[in-house]
């Protein structure tokens, strides 16, 4: 059925939209942070994907407007990823990598290093971005213990940051929807948002907000230093409706996290390997943290796959205070901590990303996608639009006391017209695959106006 789903939608003509097959009770799926009972009476199948397309069960081609999920920035099943795959899964399916190894997860840390800020070139392994961000902020604690500060235990994160949904980004993270059912979880506090008002429709990174930084002094103040172990922010917030940072606040974090021994975690699950146009947004933004958390981009999205990257001087101090060399110095990791499928599909990856000059066309994107979304300023309901590399978000303006209704429409329809956009809260996200072409740039637009138009 697959292959006759290909053929359909081959180059250069329209499918004929068929029935949707049935799939029987769809009751048994309780299906991940989405509205089960809408998408249950009203299913929208993916069966298939090639290069910047989704293809439906009714045959349609859909423009992935979003990469996946900010994952497949090459386009979906790069033939080079899924040889890898296969060739993988019949040579070695499975390895215990707790007290033994296999050679790729090896391999890939070091050739992941070549893509991070220097000095930081120790890589921990994880099989998404919510376990690296678990794993940075235990991390961050345990460090500050093994050093002799056992008191630095808080943990830092900023209003409408994402973090995953583990217990710890869900502490650090400041996406209320996230946190409202679960209780309190770990001790966290945070910054707030640097989304102001005088930055609407800012173009790029905002000029107003490096202020903003110097709420870490306060948060400094009321807890003290001693009791604080780290800062977690993502350099753009991506899930939050791309929240590019002010000119100069990251700097100005990493100078007060220095200044009070905080360390600083960037959390690059989106951001990592292309997104703002180079392969971390350490380096988009000159800024370089103690630790990076990658994931999603690392397979291209083919493979679950996340890790933390960190100095090696943090690393350096596991193992001087690691006891006995039998010992474990840390306790932490997951069974699928570098899966050989993963491995193999991010070493395929990243040779992809370095051979195809990806980071330079996400780069080259950026103005195109800047001048077309702020076409849409003046479209009915927009009431904010921001952009970052081939990242963009539009927030529309609320039904009262329902900040997700307008977007949920608005990318239903966009889904029928034949576009995907991700809805988070009260904005669509863009995140253009790499290998975006004007034409298609041009469609996802137009596409986008004219929903802004009919809802
Ligand atoms: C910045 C950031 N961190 C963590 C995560 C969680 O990643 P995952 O869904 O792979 O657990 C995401 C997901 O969008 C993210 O954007």
């Amino acid at each position: 059925m697959f292959k006759q789903l290909l053929d359909k939608v081959g180059l250069g003509h329209s499918p004929q939209q068929s029935a949707a097959p049935d799939y029987g009770n769809l009751d048994y799926h309780w299906m991940p942070s989405s509205g089960n009972r809408q998408f249950k009476a009203n299913p929208r199948m993916i069966v298939g994907a090639r290069g910047n397309y989704l293809i439906d069960d009714r045959g349609r081609k859909i423009f992935d407007g979003l990469s996946g999920l900010w994952t497949c920035g090459m386009g979906h099943s790069q033939p080079k990823i899924v040889e890898a795959i296969a060739a993988q899964a019949g040579q070695l399916d499975f390895s215990p990598t707790f007290q033994f190894g296999h050679p790729k997860a090896f391999q890939l840390a070091q050739r992941i290093v070549d893509f991070m800020p220097a000095g930081l070139n120790r890589v921990f392994f994880t099989g998404s971005g919510s376990e690296s961000a678990d794993t940075s902020l235990k991390m961050a604690r345990a460090y500050w213990r093994k050093r002799g500060m056992a008191s630095k235990t808080k943990l830092l994160g900023r209003i409408k940051g994402y973090h995953g949904v583990n217990f710890g980004g869900i502490s650090v993270g400041g996406i209320v929807g996230n946190r409202a059912l679960y209780g309190h979880a770990v001790e966290a506090d945070h910054l707030s948002s640097t989304l102001l008002a005088e930055n609407l429709f800012c173009r790029g990174l905002p000029e107003h907000g490096a202020h903003l930084a110097e709420q870490l002094e306060e948060l400094v103040m009321l807890h003290d230093a001693s009791n604080i172990a780290a800062l977690i922010v993502e350099p753009m917030a991506g899930s939050a409706g791309v929240l590019p940072p002010p000119v100069g606040y990251l700097q100005r974090l990493r100078e007060l996290c220095d200044k009070h021994q905080i360390l600083l975690i960037f959390d690059e699950v989106i951001t990592g390997f292309g997104r703002v146009g180079a392969a971390t947004g350490a380096e988009a933004f000159g800024v370089v943290p103690d630790m990076i958390n990658i994931a999603k981009q690392l397979t291209n999205g083919a493979v679950p796959m996340g890790a933390v990257v960190v100095k090696q001087t943090i690393y350096d101090t596991f193992m001087e205070q690691g006891g006995p060399d039998y010992m474990v110095e840390l306790p932490h990791g997951y069974t699928y901590s570098a899966h050989p499928l993963a491995c193999a599909a991010a070493l395929a990856s990243l040779d992809l990303l370095e051979s195809e000059g990806m980071f330079a066309r996400s780069a080259a994107l950026a103005p195109k996608l800047e001048d077309a979304v702020h076409s849409l300023r003046d479209h009915p309901h927009v009431a904010d639009i921001r952009n970052c590399g081939s990242a963009a978000g539009i927030t529309l303006a609320s039904y009262p006391g329902e900040p997700a209704r307008r977007p949920f429409e608005a990318a239903m329809k966009l889904w029928d017209k034949g576009f995907y956009a991700r809805y988070g809260g009260d904005t669509l996200q863009i995140g253009l695959p790499f290998t975006t072409s004007d034409d298609e740039l041009s469609a996802l637009i137009d596409a986008i106006g004219a929903t802004l138009r009919e809802i």
